[in-house]
């Protein structure tokens, strides 16, 4: 059994998507252990993306991640950390399959709808940091 942080970005829920796209994680068969509607504080968004830090685009994308409400949550089942990967498809909407989630929703990567960690040890990370009662 595995848990994986998840986040329907600021685009995903101003354009209403966060219905579908939970519909999406649950028909896989994935649990949703923990749900929340929040604002990001900028403390938070940096931690998130303190991979991101040296790269040309990390203040536009803490910009992005703080500029409206996001739905974090948990979801847990079997290989729930690549299964949420799959769905959600390549990071560049232009580059995800028709189909995921990226690729039906979006248009361009710095406005992707979605967040997922990448590897077990990522999750374990982003799960503690958004879920610290979890
Ligand atoms: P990354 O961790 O590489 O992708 P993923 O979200 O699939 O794990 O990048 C984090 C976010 O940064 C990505 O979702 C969108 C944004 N981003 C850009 O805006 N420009 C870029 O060139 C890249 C690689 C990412
Ligand atoms: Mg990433």
């Amino acid at each position: 059994m595995e848990h994986t942080l998840v986040l329907v970005k600021p685009d995903g829920v101003k354009k209403k998507l966060c219905g579908e796209i939970l519909a999406r994680y649950e028909r896989k068969g994935l649990t949703i252990s923990a749900l929340k509607l929040m604002q990001v504080p900028c403390e938070l968004a940096a931690e998130h993306y303190a991979e991101h830090k040296e790269k040309p685009f990390f203040q536009e994308l803490i910009d992005f991640i703080t500029s409206g409400p996001v739905l974090a949550m948990v979801l847990s089942g079997e290989n729930a950390v690549a299964a949420v990967r799959q769905l959600n498809g390549a990071t560049d909407p232009l580059k995800a399959n028709p189909g995921s989630i990226r690729g039906d929703y979006g248009l361009a990567i710095n406005e992707n709808v979605v967040h997922a960690s990448d590897a077990v040890d990522t999750a374990k990370r982003e799960v503690a940091l958004w879920f610290p009662e979890f």
